[in-house]
């Protein structure tokens, strides 16, 4: 790890439309700020008090370091604030979700009342199952409205999802599977993407042939004639529902009960398994999807992500929901059947709110102007960004052609660790392209040396967050030790894994990741985790990966690879490599170079310093190499 270097902090500001600060229901930031450093615990009670609570809490917070507990002895159901409390009211008929299909005119929508008797029947479903309090179902889906019915329903029952992205491939499936001892699987035949079909069901049926916790496979079947399942360990998501009672009264959770479990890369070893609990992670939520968002009652919100990621778990699922907002899911993806068909879903459903990547960004601009320009996207009101670096040309591409230049861009930094918004520039503050913005109200954060100490402006140093927050994460799962190195590197303080930079007003620059994870189009990978999958192959002796620049995707995977003894370096290796990442970890994790070589640079202790490839890939100076082995 580096840190402490000079960064160049000269940037454009760009100022927002006074409009967008006089109709902020946050205010200005730096009121705001000062309400939340005045009381921290007040400031949060009065967001967590705009929610219903089964009991009321005792204390705002416990800390005893590392340890937080939020909203101590209060009881809820985050559904009761995300269904019960819509559906009972004056959004009974509102629309929580809109749902596009893959082929044009395909849609499916559903009021909150609607969402709310289907979650209840699936929550019972899952009862009739057995499932209950505490027990574990993993959910591999596509993205279509059973999804997030699936999670709500864990939720209203208090079982603990753990969501894995549809794109995951088999061997990546089983290891969350295991680690987190799932009971059930929820899954569908197949998902929908450029018009092909992702066999979801045959990758289900290969993970749990080695994962004894799980009893039963929920299948939601597509297809038309409908796939056979197999009568002792499958059965059909609709005969289920149907067979489930109307209403399921909300299981009342402790604010610190569990309420998921997210897989995330790691440097090391295998994927961690953050744990989310119910109380605060609601709050923090809402809170960002009501007042970071500034979300309108009429608004349309369309996040890109998919639910299989936390900002899918936070800002499609359980925050727009818990602020009462229509949430616009879609299978499409950017680029199919052409890239003009995310701007078409725009006009079509008049979205206002959009939040994507910049990799989805960089990718459209490749693209060009052209596309966005046949449709109209005058709805549209604010653009967020969220999953690495907002670099200046792609901000001002994307205020310039998706913002009209009236827009305020919203760039996000968060982690799958923090569950909620962490930094961003508030709709209605001046915007610094390059820059994510300031710690928003609620949140402390900094960006110091090696010990600890702040570091002043235009000096590099390591990003951590000072003071714990609602939604942080509570442990890593059946892995408490992984959870204390968070808060235990840098002095006291919690330590984010990015470089970063901060500028004279506060404003801060996320440089990218200190450590062994590579992002990919916005996806977290661990090095780990691919290079096992490349020591799997029967020709690997052992394999390093990097992360190179790559013009879109922001980074790209390069593999380093030493053959066993008897195999031979070819073309056809190289593909079949390749092909083999993709199946067992998923089309995200797929090298886009493989490179054989004879030996791996080592410090003597036998560490991989992918350090040393990095720098001879990039051609500049590797630093300090007193440790490598020769
Ligand atoms: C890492 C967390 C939380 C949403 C998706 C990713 C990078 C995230 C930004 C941003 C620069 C960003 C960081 C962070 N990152 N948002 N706005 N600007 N970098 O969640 O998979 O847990 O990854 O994503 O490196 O540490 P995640």
């Amino acid at each position: 790890m580096t840190a402490e270097f000079e960064v160049s902090l000269e940037s454009r500001v760009v100022r927002p439309d006074p409009v967008y600060l006089e109709t902020s229901a946050l205010g200005p930031w730096k009121q705001a700020y000062r309400r939340y450093l005045e009381d921290p615990d007040g400031f949060w009670a009065q967001y967590a008090g705009e929610l219903e609570w089964v009991e009321p809490w005792d204390r705002v917070k416990d800390w005893e370091y590392p340890y937080a507990r939020w909203f101590v002895n209060g009881k809820l159901n985050i559904t009761i604030n995300c269904l019960d409390r819509h559906a009972a009211g004056e959004r009974r008929n509102k629309v929580a979700l809109i749902w596009r299909g893959e082929e044009e005119g395909v849609e499916r929508v559903l009021t909150y009342r609607q969402l709310h008797r289907q979650v209840m029947r699936f929550a019972g479903a899952l009862r009739n199952l057995g499932v209950g309090r505490g027990d574990v179902v993993c959910i591999y889906m596509p993205l279509v409205p059973e999804q997030i019915v699936a999670i709500l329903a864990c939720a209203r029952i208090g079982a603990v999802h753990s969501v894995v992205y549809g794109g995951f491939g088999a061997d990546a499936l089983n290891t969350r599977i295991r680690d987190a001892g799932a009971k059930v699987v929820v899954t569908a035949d197949v998902g929908y993407r450029r018009a092909t079909r992702i066999p979801l069901k045959t990758i289900v049926g290969e993970a749990v042939r080695n994962a004894p916790s799980i009893e039963k496979v929920i299948v939601l079947r597509r297809t038309v004639p409908h796939v056979a399942l197999h009568p002792e360990m499958e059965i059909d998501f609709q005969e289920c529902m149907a067979a489930a009672p109307s209403h399921v009264d909300p299981e009342v959770m402790d604010a610190e009960d569990p309420l998921f479990i997210l897989y995330t890369s790691g440097t090391t070893g295998p994927p961690k398994g953050i744990v989310h609990t119910c109380g605060g992670y609601m709050v923090g939520t809402y809170y960002t999807a009501k007042y970071i968002f500034d979300l309108k009652e009429n608004d349309v919100y369309w996040c890109t992500a998919d639910p299989g990621w936390i900002t899918g778990h936070s800002y499609i699922v359980y925050g727009p929901l818990a602020a009462g907002a229509t949430v616009l899911i879609t299978e499409t993806v950017p680029d199919y059947p052409d890239p003009g068909i995310w701007w078409r879903v725009i006009e079509d459903f008049g979205v206002t709110v959009f939040y994507t990547a910049p990799t989805a960004v960089r990718m459209f601009m490749k693209y060009g102007d052209e596309w966005p320009a046949r449709s109209v996207l005058d709805s549209l009101r604010v653009i967020g960004s969220v999953g690495e670096p907002l670099n200046p040309e792609a901000f001002e591409w994307y205020h310039r052609v998706i913002g009209q230049s009236r827009c305020p861009v919203l760039d996000t930094w968060w982690q799958t660790e923090t569950g909620m918004h962490m930094l961003a520039t508030l709709v209605g503050e001046p915007m610094k392209p390059g820059f994510v913005g300031r710690p928003i109200p609620g949140v402390s954060a900094e960006v110091v040396d090696r010990e600890g100490n702040p570091v002043p402006p235009g000096t590099g140093g390591f990003l951590v967050l000072t003071e714990p927050w609602p939604a942080m994460m509570r442990t890593v799962y059946k892995n408490d030790e992984r959870y204390r190195k968070y808060w235990t590197t840098v002095d006291t303080l919690y330590l984010a894994g990015d470089l970063a930079v901060k500028d004279e007003d506060g404003y801060i620059m996320v440089l990218g990741r200190a450590d062994d994870i590579i992002i990919v189009a916005g996806h977290n990978l661990g090095t780990a985790e691919v290079e096992s999958a490349l020591v799997a192959h029967e020709a690997v002796a052992e394999a390093a990966v990097i992360g190179v620049p790559d013009p879109v995707k922001g980074q790209a995977v390069k593999a380093f690879v030493i053959l066993k003894v008897g195999y031979a370096p070819s073309e056809k290796l190289k593909t079949d490599l390749i092909y083999h990442v993709r199946m067992s970890i998923g089309p995200i994790a797929m090298p886009s170079a493989v490179e054989f070589v004879l030996s791996l640079p080592k410090t003597r202790s036998g560490k991989i310093m992918r350090r040393v490839l990095k720098a001879q890939e990039m051609g500049v100076d590797p630093g300090d190499i007193s440790t490598l082995e020769v």
